[in-house]
């Protein structure tokens, strides 16, 4: 029999993430966790943040942090600049924003558009933005969650790849809101990274293309191909 010449998946190369995050880094060690136990066939190419104290950077070897303080820069695009030559750096095949709590100038997204995707504590479009979960409280809101959406220019506007819903409870309150939707963004990061590392999905104009098929509506975690 020839030699097969399909690579075996130990040998296949793996896509390149570069995280960015700005405090605590739980999502960060959900991709790590994963990575770990076989679950996501992906490197971590590097961890990038705004506060060189967050504690996510603590959660990789030193040699991949990168971290300087935002709040030394008089100038945003100069901190943007020096972010994006830092991750261009590390040759990512995608950039996750896994709370990142700066905003991203344009020339940092339209470097790495197409392959920057973000988690966003809210079943976007509702409640872009920060103090998500105390704005879904106080609207009546009936369901909360997380979604995984591309970057783009407008503020957590781009187009969603997959979203996690959980029930608003009697007697929640944002931390109880927050502690809970947390929970459903490990996994729903992970199977969404899952499927960007696998070359599954794409960003086309306000669409995302799975498996070269326009989404219609965001994927749901628990029904994630
Ligand atoms: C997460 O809830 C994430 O969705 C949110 O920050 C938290 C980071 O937690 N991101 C944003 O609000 C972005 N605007 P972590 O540091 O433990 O991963």
């Amino acid at each position: 029999m020839p030699e097969s010449r399909v690579p075996s998946p130990e040998s296949r190369p793996t896509s390149r993430i570069a995280v960015l995050a700005s405090g605590r880094g739980t999502n960060l060690q959900a991709l790590l966790d994963a990575i770990a136990d076989g679950r996501l066939g992906a490197g971590i190419a590097g961890v990038f943040s705004d506060r060189p104290q967050a504690r996510a950077l603590q959660r990789v070897a030193p040699t991949l942090r990168w971290s300087r303080d935002a709040r030394g820069y008089a100038q945003r695009a100069e901190f943007d600049a020096e972010l994006a030559d830092a991750v261009a750096a590390v040759q990512p095949d995608w950039v996750v924003c896994a709370g990142y709590m700066r905003i991203l100038g344009d020339a940092f997204i339209d470097r790495f558009q197409g392959r920057l995707l973000n988690i966003h504590p809210s079943l976007l479009p509702a409640w872009p933005g920060l103090r998500t979960h105390a704005r879904a409280l106080e609207a009546g809101d009936r369901e909360h969650g997380a979604s995984v959406h591309f970057v783009t220019g407008e503020l957590d506007g781009g187009p969603v790849v997959a979203q996690a819903r959980i029930p608003v409870l009697p007697g929640d309150d944002a931390a109880s809101l927050a502690a809970r939707v947390l929970e459903v963004e490990h996994p729903l990061l992970v199977a969404s990274v899952r499927l960007a590392a696998a070359g599954r999905i794409a960003e086309r104009g306000a669409t995302v293309l799975l498996d070269g098929h326009p989404l219609f509506t965001p994927l749901q975690l628990g029904s994630m191909p």
